[in-house]
């Protein structure tokens, strides 16, 4: 099989045009499970075809992920934002399957009460566009519980990031989405995610401190 991506934790190879395999350290049967559920709903994620212990055997997609395509500046930063609202906003209309959890690393997630299913990692690097249209890939963290929830993690995943090395105008571009992701979050939502993305074992010591520094600020604008 050929090498073809791997992310903080799993390993995508290629096993033909059609298919690729992650396997992942950890066992992954539940998001297999997760991702057949949502696809059944009509949401945009691979097709999965096996499951076992950390593989997922799922159908390949082709195409750049939206990280590249705002990276290459083919996707401005305004239409980058767009398409994660459009797309949380589909997700957020789905209703939990009794078996998924509202509770993720001790953190409650119902938050305001809203029971919808949360993806909790929904980033540029998770979004793939294909020819067919954007899909979502890497459901490791799906959960049950409160949309503005899953809109806060999605900022504090991007509070955490540095966008410095990717040169003046880019920067200037990453802080407009940090603003306009911010944007009307409750502070009880902010203070679920910043939590919850702090307890994730993979953030390195910089990332925290980051997401540390502007959650602060976040929190002082909102008074
Ligand atoms: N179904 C797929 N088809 C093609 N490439 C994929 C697919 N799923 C994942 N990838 C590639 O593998 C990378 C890592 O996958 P992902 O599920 O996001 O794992 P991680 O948790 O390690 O980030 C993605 O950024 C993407 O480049
Ligand atoms: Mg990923």
């Amino acid at each position: 099989m050929e090498f073809l991506a791997s992310g903080r934790d799993s390993v995508v190879y290629a096993i033909n045009d059609r298919r690729v395999l992650r396997c992942a350290e950890y066992d992954t049967t539940d998001v297999a499970q997760v991702m057949r559920y949502l696809r059944d709903q009509g949401y945009p994620v691979p097709a999965v075809y096996h499951a076992e212990g950390g593989d997922i055997e799922m159908e390949r997609l082709h195409g750049p992920t939206l990280a590249e395509e705002v990276v290459s500046g083919r996707v401005s930063p305004a239409a980058c934002v767009e398409l994660i609202r459009e797309l949380h906003s589909d997700l957020h209309r789905i209703e939990p399957p009794a078996w998924l959890a509202a509770r993720s690393r001790g953190v409650d997630l119902t938050g305001g009460g809203a029971d919808r299913v949360l993806h909790l990692d929904l980033h540029p690097e998770n979004i793939m566009l294909t020819e067919g249209g954007p899909v979502v890939i890497d459901w490791t963290n799906a959960a049950a519980g409160d949309p503005d929830i899953d809109r806060a993690v999605t900022w504090a995943v991007f509070a955490g990031f540095d966008p410095t090395p990717l040169g003046p105008e880019l920067a200037a571009g990453f802080d407009r989405m940090l603003d306009q992701l911010l944007d009307g979050l409750p502070q009880g939502a902010l203070d679920t995610a910043h939590r919850y993305r702090q307890l994730d074992p993979t953030l390195e010591a910089a990332e925290r401190h980051r997401l540390r520094t502007r959650f602060e600020q976040a929190g002082s604008a909102h008074g």
